[in-house]
């Protein structure tokens, strides 16, 4: 019993002292190894237990092994703590900003149309209307006879309506590709209770092909239906859309007396331009040398007929509709010449014209490019 007693406690303590300074899982890793490894100094202590008498062994092997414990204990919670602030360092590192624009931009781009009818939605959502669709394939009712175009009215002819065969008429009825986006009245006020404020966008199709005219072309349509509506509430709104649309102040709009089965009084609207460093832009003074006067929709005082066809009483409800090109729009405010480019599916042209998939139209931030 000459061998001197290994100080248990004191091990204990610079073991623990050494857990505690370990910064890392590597050097923790290393402390594990130096006390609990094959050779480790706790290790080479649980060894002496085999040599020692059992009474001995009694005393010392509770000790030994509560040192083994304690120590493996300190190690397990030490690797806990140092993986939590290892996770909690990437956390903090490696933050995603998802307001921020891709590092590689996308590769595809908005085509002009659909880049104005989201400018449509924006403008329009301001002014408390939600956007509605109708089916492309219309029946005679909707497209034509609700709206006060019967059978035989000379309006029809007019349309150059594209007709889907005999075989595919639905309930007795003609099917067509709609003529224009009208039909949407049609179905919104026969599916909605009034008050009823809407545009519709939507593809339109008429047997017609030129440089400014392609077979199938956009409409907006718009629609409010409420009580007292008067024609100063259509004025209004055409005025501030297009304002908002053209992003100037000084444009003025001109209201002819005309003619749609579905409207009454109806009025087709035109938009001054002007001329500047030789191009014609939307704005400015028409009446000036080389202004003049653009027509850009067609507008009027929802027919009671039509608002009869749809089950409401024309005498409480009232409202004013009106339709507008979209194509012509885009023409109009980014500066193309020939309609028919718009459908070629040119890459270089819709390289060249299309927007940013990121500039998102917004009031704000302005509905322009
Ligand atoms: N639907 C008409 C057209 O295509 C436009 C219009 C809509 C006119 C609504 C008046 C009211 O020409």
């Amino acid at each position: 019993m000459d061998q001197q007693k290994p100080d248990l406690e004191q091990l204990n303590t610079d073991l623990q002292a050494a857990i505690d300074v370990a910064a890392g899982l590597d050097a923790l890793d290393a402390v594990r190894v130096h006390a609990l490894g094959k050779n480790g100094v706790v290790t080479g202590l649980l060894k002496t237990l085999g040599k020692m008498s059992p009474e001995e062994r009694q005393v010392e092997g509770p000790k030994i092994n509560g040192l083994r414990a304690e120590i493996a204990a300190a190690i397990e919670s030490r690797k806990s703590a140092l993986e939590a602030d290892l996770l909690a360092a990437r956390l903090s590192s490696e933050t995603l900003d998802l307001s921020l624009p891709p590092k590689e931009m996308p590769k595809g781009s908005i085509h002009p149309v659909s880049q104005v009818m989201d400018e449509l939605a924006e403008i329009f959502a301001d002014l408390g209307f939600a956007v509605a669709t109708g089916p492309e394939i219309e029946d005679d009712w909707h497209n034509f006879t609700a709206l006060n175009i019967p059978e035989t009215h000379p309006a029809r002819a007019m349309h150059d309506t594209f007709y889907f065969g005999e075989e595919q008429q639905r309930d007795g009825q003609p099917m067509m590709l709609r003529t224009h986006t009208s039909p949407v009245q049609i179905r919104t006020m026969t599916s909605e209770k009034p008050p009823i404020r809407i545009i519709a966008p939507g593809r339109t199709y008429r047997s017609d092909s030129d440089a400014t005219h392609t077979p199938m072309f956009h409409q907006v349509e718009g629609l409010v239906i409420d009580r007292d509506i008067h024609m100063g509430h259509l004025k209004w709104t055409l005025e501030t859309f297009v304002k908002a649309f053209f992003e100037r102040d000084d444009i003025v709009l001109r209201f002819r007396p005309s003619y749609f089965p579905f409207t009454e009084p109806s009025a087709e609207v035109d938009v001054g331009y002007s001329l500047k460093d030789g191009k014609r832009i939307i704005g400015g003074d028409p009446t000036k040398e080389d202004g003049g006067w653009m027509e850009i929709l067609g507008s009027g005082m929802v027919n009671r007929r039509v608002i009869e066809a749809c089950d409401l009483d024309p005498d409480e409800w009232q409202g004013f509709a009106f339709g507008c090109g979209i194509d012509r729009l885009a023409m109009l405010k980014y500066g193309m010449d020939d309609l028919r480019a718009f459908f070629d599916g040119d890459l270089r042209w819709i390289r060249h014209y299309g927007f940013s998939v990121l500039d998102v139209p917004t009031l704000s931030a302005g509905v322009g490019a």
